[in-house]
């Protein structure tokens, strides 16, 4: 029977393509894989939140890598418009950790001990996503010790230039006066540094109209910074919610530690020249 007889005709041409097969769906429904003995009903909203954040990891990589690419070009508002892209994924992640305080505290309990020791310490990507905005703390890559083809994945990105460099590149190329070191490390200790730059980024923001593409990628970076802030401030408010002040399955003292990454900025200097602005 030819596809006519039963279908409409695709304008594709004749194919027999089809939404599972391209999209890999009994792929990807095969990987809910329970652990608890009997399965425990929660379990599977552990799973499938936890894969769907990391599939989402995946563009935000795939974009961020886009829109360095594009500032190293000096277009800039298609860089900002791949940004604007990554932040709006960013809004939905800060959202979609509330699905898992549907899950009762005790519920989690029954099979909390079936997952230790894996822990969101040892997810690659959101690794790879501080690593690749400018967030970079060396030491995290001892939580992938054992794993040879993670840990390269992030030695790789720590010899690969940030946004965050890309962006200072960009601002150079366009004469902005940048220091050549813009290390938040370096740039605390040199106030004539950090004056330098909070001056040439005050160009930016005291004029927004005239500068207005480097100001729209100026901010979707803030926006980038202040959406990664409320993710771990929301995901650490669950975790509490959820466990209280236990440990982490991974070894950190839980909450606490989460606490202690809620001020981590890539672009501090972006919040900063906001006090430098004139009346
Ligand atoms: C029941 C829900 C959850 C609990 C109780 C929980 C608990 C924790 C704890 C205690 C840590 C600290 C590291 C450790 O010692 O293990 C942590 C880190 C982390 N979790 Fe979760 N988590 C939950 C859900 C999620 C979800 C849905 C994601 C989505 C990707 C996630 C991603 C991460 C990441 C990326 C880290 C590392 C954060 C950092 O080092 O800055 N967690 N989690």
């Amino acid at each position: 029977m030819s596809s006519s007889d039963n279908q409409p005709s695709s304008p594709y041409g004749v194919s027999d393509l089809t939404y599972n097969d391209y999209l890999k769906v009994p792929e990807l429904l095969s990987l809910q894989q329970l652990l608890s003995q009997p399965p425990h009903h929660d379990e599977m909203l552990f799973i499938v939140i936890h894969q769907a954040y990391e599939l989402w990891f995946r563009l935000i990589l795939h974009e961020l890598e886009k829109s360095i690419k594009l500032m190293r070009a000096q277009h800039v508002l298609q860089a900002h418009h791949f940004l604007h892209r990554v932040v709006t994924i960013m809004r939905l992640l800060v959202q979609q950790i509330h699905v898992l305080e549907t899950m009762t505290a005790a519920d989690f309990l029954k099979f909390r001990d079936r997952l230790e020791p894996a822990s969101g310490f040892q997810s690659l990507q959101f690794r790879e996503i501080e690593f690749i905005v400018g967030v970079r703390d060396a030491r995290y890559i001892d939580n992938f010790a054992q794993r040879e083809r993670e840990k390269s994945a992030l030695e790789r990105r720590l010899r690969e230039p940030s946004l965050r460099d890309a962006y200072y590149d960009l601002l150079r190329t366009l004469d902005f006066d940048i220091p050549a070191d813009v290390s938040t490390a370096t740039l605390e200790q040199d106030e004539a540094a950090r004056t330098r730059l909070l001056e040439a980024l005050k160009q930016i923001y005291q004029d927004p109209i005239e500068q207005a593409p480097l100001y729209m990628l100026s901010e979707s970076l803030v926006d980038l910074d202040q959406l990664l802030s409320l993710w771990r401030y929301h995901h650490v408010l669950v975790v509490e919610r959820i466990i209280g002040n236990r440990r982490g399955t991974g070894g950190s003292s839980g909450a606490a530690y989460l606490r202690t990454t809620l001020e981590k900025r890539a672009f501090p200097y972006l919040w900063q020249v906001r006090t430098w602005l004139e009346a």
